[in-house]
């Protein structure tokens, strides 16, 4: 059930992947749409300021008020860049005239940008991130309530979501340490090649736990939150599907990161054809196969959000990719 007007902060979403085209924006959009039918209240933001195309996918114009204001040091108030779109329950802060000179924003006003996201007077924020493993990306990635990576299934697309896992946990971890010297092996460690042979995230650990046994448990306490949540889009056949368990598989045997698969969508000429409508696939062909999947993963998002609700205490109950 959506939250009534005295709700708690919004649930952040954010959506990311490292290959480009992967299916990203169209993913945002549609779980953003679904979520907004459902009754619960939806900011979808365009992160992607140098390809911003999210409003093009909700069928919505290019709006004047951008966050590329907020970056550009124009517009302090977010609440102010948010736009009303065609569809009832949902909102939009687009990424639209960017100068595509500035700066990227930086740590500090990005960690602003998400608190202020986090204070809108909304049930879900969605974010649509660019492509890639910058900082300015994965800070985005990182400060989500949930973090979707969403891969195809070849071989270019699942290299980078790995390069983005891997870069995403290794800037979780350095935003954790406190002390200068253990943050500069984390640093060494992001270096695949660096010289004190640490390989993997066991190794790290190993190397903090001897420097600093309390910054040791901080970094297994950190490891285990972060939890990112798997999307294979444009699946074709039975192995396409299985690739999920995959990604997770590794990702618990690299980095001792429990992943959670939560779906794929399939490949569907509806999908495409949506997108060059400029609408959604699920307003579109709502019987369609991927608008089914895309409604199964948005029905998965309400009931984490549901149950991060719950009274502490209660068991929780967790889902995989097949369920
Ligand atoms: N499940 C699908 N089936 C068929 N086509 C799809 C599917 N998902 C996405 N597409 C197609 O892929 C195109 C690219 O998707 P999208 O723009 O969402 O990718 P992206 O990851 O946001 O890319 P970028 O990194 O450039 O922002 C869409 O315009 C659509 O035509
Ligand atoms: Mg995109």
């Amino acid at each position: 059930m959506p939250a009534a007007s005295s709700s708690p902060p919004a649930r952040i979403v954010a959506v990311g992947g490292g290959k480009g085209g992967v299916g990203k924006s169209f993913l945002v959009a549609n779980l953003a749409v679904v979520l907004a039918r459902t009754g619960y209240r939806v900011v979808a933001v365009d992160a992607d300021l140098e390809g911003a195309n999210l409003h093009t996918c909700l069928g919505a114009p290019a709006p004047r008020a951008s966050l590329a204001d907020f970056v550009a040091q124009r517009e302090e108030d977010i609440a102010k860049l948010v736009v009303e779109t065609p569809i009832p329950n949902l909102q939009l802060i687009a990424g639209t005239h960017a100068n595509l000179g500035d700066a990227q924003p930086s740590h500090l006003r990005r960690v602003r940008l998400m608190r202020s996201l986090r204070r809108l007077q909304a049930d879900f924020v969605l974010l649509d991130l660019g492509a890639g493993s910058h900082s300015s990306v994965l800070d985005y990635f990182l400060v989500g309530d949930e973090g979707l990576v969403v891969l195809a299934p070849e071989p270019t697309s699942v290299e980078n979501a790995y390069t983005f896992l891997r870069a995403a946990f290794y800037r979780r971890m350095r935003l954790a340490m406190v002390g200068h010297g253990v943050r500069k092996l984390v640093t060494a460690a992001m270096d695949q090649r660096n010289e004190r042979g640490i390989r993997t995230p066991l190794d790290l650990l190993r190397e903090i736990e001897a420097l600093d046994p309390i910054e040791g448990s901080l970094f297994v306490e950190t490891m285990r939150e972060f939890r990112p949540r798997v999307v294979v889009n444009s699946a074709r056949t039975a192995e396409d599907i299985k690739l999920g368990f995959a990604v997770c598989s590794v990702c618990r045997k690299y980095f001792g990161v429990e992943a959670d698969y939560l779906g794929y969508v399939n490949q569907d000429e509806a999908a495409r054809l949506s997108v060059a409508a400029r609408k959604p696939v699920v307003d579109y062909r709502p019987k369609s196969d991927a608008s089914v999947y895309l409604q199964r993963i948005a029905h998965k998002l309400a009931a984490a959000r549901e149950e991060s609700l719950e009274p502490a205490g209660r068991p929780r109950a967790r889902s995989g990719a097949g369920s």
